[in-house]
């Protein structure tokens, strides 16, 4: 009997499979998007026997991971010290944050003694030469390269022709592979161009970044498996109204995740911040109720933050809480440890916090500062403006310690802090110039707002 042929519908769109044909695609919900295809269509090329199928780890060849300097401090510690060289670097951020900006700089940095391709799917040679004369005077001998071939498979041979060291695409969503089916941008274009990319990084040993846009919700467009594949995945955030962005990792399969790098756009680019404290602390009135300082740690950096509240009588039915810079949830928290614990009732406010300068608060050690700032509201009492916490608020009121509180404390009185509020410590540093003040629960953080005095 003559073997039935089989065979798959697959999506134009999202290359997902049926062995039906469907009307709409179930996982991307494109309309007529299943073309039939034969089955051999699917299965996997012969190897061609060149490499054995296993190899004793004794055996591997190992090169101790390569790191070369990006020229760039803030670059160089969110990487963990470089890039590695044949790594795979996925960056995003909002439209407008300043992604090509940056990586034309680091590309304009690396491209001094290596061979440096910048493919722009974006803007024309002309476009990315206008934002090169803005962020670079006299670059005559680097060994930049600047190309507009939006196909993948195209580059490949270029790159490998040409020994390219460092590639940089910008974007995932503007090139194409003429592999698959689909306008560059759609699921499956960009699957298969990531794959090819992949290939390119791991076998030819080329350093890889790749631009990549956003959704609406912040998530980097296109499939999920775009975030597995590559070696870091970094986000570059920040309202571009505001003057710095924030570089934040979020995989890193050759470092930490911790570490955030803080730029500010000027007309030259994008420059490092050195002291990222001054950003983010308002010039404070003194005797102004409702704004405290936190101390937090963003990876290995220790740095200072203002929190500032505002609760007023509210007669709406449902009072108002508008954070911006915290999560709705930890306010919520809070205000609720705040309320059952210590008998401060915010009920009937409406209540308003705010981190200056715009960053995103995501660590627990500023659960009291924050609660310090809507007691000083709530109170109408200043803190004084050398005076910072820090500490983790739990759900019975006590106050626990957080990690790198030393590191938090020097930089606390490098910037003439005078007093801090910390929780129990098991070992007190000692740091000259600081006085330490322990809080065991919200009782202590009460009672010390309710009493503060502006001092000097
Ligand atoms: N001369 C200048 N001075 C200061 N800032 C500038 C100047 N020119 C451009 N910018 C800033 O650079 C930003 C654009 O940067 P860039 O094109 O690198 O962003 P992008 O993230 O690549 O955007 P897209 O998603 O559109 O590709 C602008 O939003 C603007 O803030
Ligand atoms: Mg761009």
């Amino acid at each position: 009997m003559a073997k039935k042929k089989h065979t798959m519908f697959v999506c134009r769109n999202c290359g997902s499979q049926s062995l039906k044909w469907l009307g709409r695609c179930p996982e991307c919900g494109e309309w007529d998007s299943f073309d039939e295809k034969d089955e051999t269509a699917f299965t996997v090329s012969a190897r061609d026997g060149k490499e054995p199928l296993i190899v004793h780890i004794a055996d591997v060849a190992m090169t101790p991971a390569d790191r070369v300097d990006c020229g760039s401090p803030e670059f160089n510690r969110i990487l963990g010290g470089g890039v590695v060289r044949g790594s795979y670097n996925l960056i995003s951020g909002a439209p407008g944050v300043g992604k090509s900006t940056l990586m034309l700089q680091i590309a304009l940095k690396l491209a001094h003694g290596r061979k440096v391709l910048y493919l722009s799917g974006e803007e024309s040679a002309a476009q990315v030469k206008l934002r090169f004369g803005r962020l670079s005077r006299s670059d005559a001998q680097s060994g930049l390269f600047i190309s507009n071939e939006n196909n993948v498979d195209l580059l490949r041979g270029i790159v490998a022709q040409e020994k390219f060291d460092v590639v940089f695409v910008d974007s995932i969503q503007s090139v194409f592979s003429s592999a698959v089916p689909g306008i560059p941008g759609s699921v499956s274009q960009i699957k298969d161009c990531a794959v090819r990319l992949l290939e390119m990084a791991k076998k030819d040993d080329i350093t890889l970044f790749v631009i990549g846009h956003v959704t609406k919700s912040g998530t980097i467009a296109g499939p999920m498996l775009l975030e597995h594949m590559v070696d870091t995945v970094l986000y570059f955030e920040g309202d571009p109204t505001l003057g710095y962005r924030v570089l934040r990792t979020t995989k890193n399969r050759f470092g930490s995740t911790d570490e955030i790098g803080i730029f500010t756009m000027t007309a030259q680019g994008l420059e490092e911040v050195e002291n990222p404290s001054q950003f983010f602390v308002s010039n404070r009135e003194e005797n102004t109720s409702g704004s405290a300082l936190a101390l937090i740690m963003e990876g290995t950096r220790p740095f200072l933050i203002e929190v500032q509240s505002l609760t007023t009588n509210s007669n709406l039915p449902q009072p108002r809480r508008v954070t911006s810079g915290i999560d709705n949830g930890r306010l919520a928290m809070i205000t609720a440890v705040l309320e059952k614990r210590g008998d401060v009732y915010f009920s009937s406010f409406d209540v308003f916090v705010n981190v200056v300068g715009g960053l995103k608060l995501k660590t627990p050690a500023s659960d009291l500062p924050i609660a310090a700032s809507l007691l000083s509201s709530m109170f109408s009492i200043a803190v004084p403006s050398r005076v910072a916490f820090i500490g983790e608020m739990g759900l019975a009121g006590e106050i626990r310690e957080v990690p790198g509180i030393e590191l938090m404390l020097k930089e606390g009185a490098r910037l003439g802090l005078k007093r801090i509020y910390v929780p129990v410590l098991r070992h007190k540093p000692k740091v000259k110039g600081l006085e330490l003040v322990e809080l065991k629960n919200i009782f202590g953080l009460i009672e010390e707002i309710r009493t503060m005095k502006i001092f000097e």
